[in-house]
């Protein structure tokens, strides 16, 4: 089985955007994280990361065909999105939404997700360590 690995807009950045909010891991690291804690489960792992929302919504699309979950971290798109929360519900997998930082004890912009109604389950503010809980979790779930 393979899981979908989505990261939004100025994820790329990690490493050097903002370090106390979000750490000193890189974007390359959290999929190398997700690529083996996945692979030790049994599942494959494709990674996306876009700045763009429609590249977005067609990389979720894909995974329709593909994948048996999805692994998101919207980024601000989170919070502005319906159509990436409606590209999630589209493809009907279950859908982790994971987020670096706690985002409810941050803006209060950033309490409000499009994508949590929709989600299997939501992990906010466990660093990188939340992208493993997910995997692990969705791996439950699809077992
Ligand atoms: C984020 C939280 C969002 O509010 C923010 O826009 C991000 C990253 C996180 O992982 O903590 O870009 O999703």
């Amino acid at each position: 089985k393979r899981i979908l690995l989505v990261n939004g807009p100025n994820l790329n950045l990690l490493g050097t955007r903002e370090p106390e909010v979000y750490g000193h891991d890189t974007l390359a690291g959290i999929e190398a994280l997700v690529s083996s804690v996945g692979a030790e489960l049994g599942l494959e792992v494709r990674a996306v990361q876009s700045n763009h929302e429609g590249e977005l919504v067609d990389a979720i699309q894909s995974a329709r065909e593909d994948c048996a979950a999805i692994l998101i971290n919207p980024a601000a798109y989170t919070h502005t999105s319906v159509a990436i929360r409606d590209a999630l519900s589209a493809v009907a997998l279950p859908v982790a939404e994971v987020h670096l930082s706690n985002v409810h004890a941050r803006e209060e912009f950033r309490h409000h997700s499009f994508v949590s109604p929709i989600a299997a389950f939501v992990i906010a503010g466990a660093g990188i360590q939340g992208y493993e809980f997910a995997v692990r979790r969705l791996a439950t779930l699809i077992g």
